[in-house]
């Protein structure tokens, strides 16, 4: 085995889908460390590569492949293991809870079945302890009445429902890694704030270490220790969640972050108001920094080059991808009043058009 950084290192991954137009490039010289007992956020808007790169980990992905790098587990190439040590990994040394949790659940088995079948698999438990611990972990997940929901089929349970059950699923065998993609989009807001208050008390419990996948920079500022952020399946800035909400350094993020997260809003319905444009389709990457297009700051060298990812600070690991980073962090030559200049002027467009389509605003801010 060989000695890599963190209980899980992705390195330098590039992930590419089989498609009509051939092979194209969903995820690009990725990067990334979790350290035991760490919650990372990999936030970035829809169809940046968030759930390519949890699929990619799990080996979970159909039409794609990884073309380049690596993903180490506990010193494993998890990219280079055979099937039959994969499934020795899944659910019992990495649990995932996918986007779409229907998907993950067996339609023809009961919930109460789905989960005793992982505890028996992965912690040995007999039958009738299996039954048992499966309605103890529904309470835990705050399902009203869990054995009427463990004697259910998964169509018989709401969204947010099926998505508690995969939480609960993935908590059962205490894995030392979980992987949660976007595990509170179908929960309605008090149901969200009750099962991240949760998560939090099992990962501070277990010293689980965790990859959260979401669009809600409000969710990772409650629960993330560090922050990536994913744009076109590049990594554009990675940092420990207080000095990114603090001072970020990528045009980006400083946008992501002027666009206020909503609670219980669908992603589908958020726009980035600050950040004018769409991100780029598949294979369609512009040449020189990817987020050039949209990007306020934007120069002529970053048109022309592909800006790397550099290490802003040592201490404590911070890093980004944008040539004009050392200018935004020292505020030199107006970079950081002409970027947001831009975007709050932009935010003023946005605010007039849902005023005048008389869309309300529910406002959450993040805490941190
Ligand atoms: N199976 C697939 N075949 C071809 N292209 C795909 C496939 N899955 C995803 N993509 C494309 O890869 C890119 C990244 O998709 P991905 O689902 O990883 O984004 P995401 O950040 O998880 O988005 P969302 O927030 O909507 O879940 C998108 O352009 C998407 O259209
Ligand atoms: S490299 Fe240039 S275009 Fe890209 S984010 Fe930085 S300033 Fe904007
Ligand atoms: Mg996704």
């Amino acid at each position: 085995m060989e000695s890599k950084p963190g209980l899980l290192h992705v390195e330098d991954l590039t992930v590419a889908y089989h498609t009509g137009a051939g092979w194209l490039e969903a995820v690009r010289d990725f990067t990334l460390t979790i350290a035991p007992g760490q919650t990372y956020g990999l936030v970035g808007e829809s169809g940046s590569g968030k759930s390519t790169i949890a699929l990619t980990i799990m080996r979970y992905l159909r039409n794609g492949r990884s073309r380049q790098g690596a993903v180490w587990f506990n010193g494993r190439n998890l990219l280079t293991l055979p099937p039959h040590d994969m499934a020795h990994i899944w659910g019992k040394e990495i649990s995932f809870v996918p986007q779409d949790p229907l998907s993950a659940l067996n339609p023809s088995l009961r919930i109460g079945e789905q989960i005793a079948e992982v505890l028996r698999q992965h912690l040995h438990l007999d039958k009738k302890s299996a039954a048992a611990r499966a309605i103890a972990l529904l309470d835990m997940v705050r399902i009203p009445d869990p054995p009427r929901v463990a004697a259910s089929y998964p169509h018989q349970l709401s969204g947010g429902m099926q998505q508690r059950v995969m939480i609960a699923m993935a908590l059962s065998t205490e894995p030392p890694l979980l992987i949660l993609d976007e595990p509170t989009t179908n929960l309605d807001v008090t149901t969200q704030a009750a099962v991240l208050d949760l998560l939090r008390e099992l990962i501070a419990a277990r010293q689980t270490a965790v990859l959260y996948v979401t669009h809600n920079l409000g969710v990772v500022a409650q629960v993330c220790d560090r922050v990536a952020v994913l744009y076109a399946g590049e990594l554009v800035e990675d940092a420990p969640t207080h000095a990114l909400y603090r001072q970020p350094l990528h045009p980006y993020t400083q946008g992501l972050l002027d666009s206020v997260p909503q609670l219980g809003q669908h992603k589908a319905q958020i726009q980035l108001a600050a950040i004018p444009g769409q991100i780029p389709a598949l294979g369609q990457r512009p040449t020189g920094c990817v987020f050039a297009p949209r990007c306020p700051l934007a120069v002529e060298i970053c048109h022309a080059e592909r800006p790397f990812l550099d290490t802003a600070a040592a201490e404590n690991g911070r890093f980004v991808r944008c040539h004009r980073w050392p200018e935004i962090a020292a505020g030199e030559g107006g970079v950081k009043k002409e970027g947001r200049r831009e975007r709050k002027r932009e935010e003023g467009r946005g605010k007039r058009r849902r005023e005048e389509g008389g869309e309300r605003r529910d406002c959450c801010r993040w805490r941190i």
